[in-house]
């Protein structure tokens, strides 16, 4: 994979609640710069990792849940007891902060509070609880902000049984639009309207959700980097120059429900047999390809009717496909087409196909990625640019205004699952990169409305 290629410029450690920040954070300070206070965001994070998670350590906070409500509710109550109003839109993404001096556009700052099943603490949160650890901060040292400041949480992130991802980001982004939404219904049939009603949006309202250049003037996205990069390297920080593009199907293929003990083997039209033989073409396609920064994932098999003695009458699943270049995710799937077709034709099955999701790379904005890596070099952190290939909610705000993300490094590169972790003192040098990166735009984005 490349290492910071996408798109052109626009040693396993503690758990997180028992490794001490290092005594080389505590010397990072910069004029005006509150300093970090641990012990309240450690206290925050721990708190709120809580939510939705079961007694192995997993969590499972996906939208629509009862520990995705409760986690609002929390973030709610904290962020009034921190002295912000939460305010939530159309769609449910969660906002709040701080008037600034001038009715400019705001800067923010977020991540998402959904979880993927069985994730981890991690991913999400840490960029949320930041945000409001860093606005609070600012505002106790008495920085007296120009623009606005502002927090957010955002609206399903992760894939979730309604197969709207980054739905509150896409929605504020223009990039889904109402009539998705409204036609939006989850696996037992739920109306997306219901559940986004339920956490205080209105899908009646998405089009007053809709967010410009003009309302947000900057945005930076603090996240866990999900992968080894960092940790191999011993670096602290990652500035992301780009954020990879998506693809995703969902393929049916459609065989014959039949008596497990008394059908014979030449009779069989086996959905899931024929699934299993498209996969390992696939593996092996890919396999072929050798090409690191080209993604192939099938990560949900459902298989109906899903029986011991029953032989499987249809099997649904995701295909997944990621890269910097969609060029190379359009000649992956073009190329497994015919392969997939002549298994089912053999197998005497058919295939139906869904395009889920066909989303494009990004590069982050060239300003926010130079006022990150400035920050990171007048505190002598060492950082690295690094392309991202987890999707974010970044990646649809820079569709209409400079955006950019900062990472911390993921112990063993271990994400999407509970083992995700990353260390104290990489977090609270992020803190103190992102509370720099925020006071700088607040000053070199003055009075400006137009993207340069
Ligand atoms: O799927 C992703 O890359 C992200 O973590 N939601
Ligand atoms: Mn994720
Ligand atoms: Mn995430």
């Amino acid at each position: 994979m490349g290492e910071n290629s996408f798109g052109t410029s626009k040693t396993h450690q503690k758990s997180l609640d028992s490794v001490p920040a290092s005594k080389e954070a505590d010397g990072l300070k910069l004029e005006g710069i509150p300093a970090f206070n641990r012990e309240r965001f450690l206290q925050r994070f721990n708190e709120f990792s809580r939510i939705g998670q079961d007694q192995s350590g997993a969590i499972n906070r996906p939208f629509g849940s009862e520990a995705e409500k409760e986690a609002r509710g929390w973030i709610t109550a904290m962020a009034q007891e921190a002295g912000f109003t939460v305010t939530v839109d159309a769609i449910g993404n969660m906002w709040g902060g701080l008037a600034g001096q001038h009715e400019w556009p705001a800067i923010a700052i977020g991540s998402h509070h959904d979880s993927v099943p069985d994730g981890g603490r991690f991913d999400g949160p840490l960029g949320v609880l930041m945000g409001i650890e860093v606005l609070q901060s600012l505002r106790e040292a008495g920085y007296e902000n120009r623009h606005p400041f502002t927090f957010v949480s955002f609206t399903a992130e992760e894939p979730n049984p309604f197969e709207l991802s980054t739905m509150g980001s896409r929605t504020i982004s223009g990039r889904l639009s109402q009539e998705k939404l409204l036609a939006a219904k989850d696996w037992q049939g739920r109306p997306l309207a219901d559940a986004v009603a339920e956490v205080g949006g209105n899908l009646q309202q998405v089009p007053q959700a809709r967010k410009t250049a003009e309302d947000i003037a900057a945005f930076i996205e603090l996240h866990i980097e999900q992968g080894r990069r960092l940790e191999k390297r011993g670096i602290p920080i990652g500035v992301v120059s780009g954020i990879c593009g998506i693809y995703r199907e969902l393929i049916t293929v459609t065989g014959e429900a039949n008596h497990a003990g008394t059908t014979e083997f030449p009779d069989r039209r086996d959905a899931l047999l024929a699934t299993s033989e498209m996969l390992l073409a696939l593996e092996q396609k890919i396999g072929s390809l050798n090409n690191s920064s080209l993604a192939a994932t099938v990560g949900r098999l459902n298989v109906v009717p899903n029986a011991m003695n029953i032989i499987p009458g249809s099997c649904s699943w995701s295909l997944e496909l990621r890269s910097g270049d969609m060029d190379a995710v359009y000649a992956l799937r073009d190329d497994l087409l015919p392969s997939f077709e002549a298994i089912a034709s053999r197998r005497q099955v058919s295939i139906s196909r869904e395009v889920l999701l066909n989303q494009q790379p990004e590069p982050m904005h060239e300003q926010v990625i130079s006022t990150l890596q400035t920050m990171a070099d007048e505190l002598e952190i060492p950082y690295a640019p690094l392309a991202s290939m987890a999707g974010h909610d970044a990646t649809h705000v820079a569709s209409f205004t400079k955006a950019g993300m900062l990472f911390v490094p993921s112990i063993h590169g271990k994400s999407h699952c509970k083992e995700e972790e990353s260390r104290m003192e990489d977090i609270e040098r992020a803190f103190y990169v992102l509370a720099a990166a925020v006071r700088h735009l607040d000053t070199a984005l003055a009075g400006g409305r137009k993207l340069q």
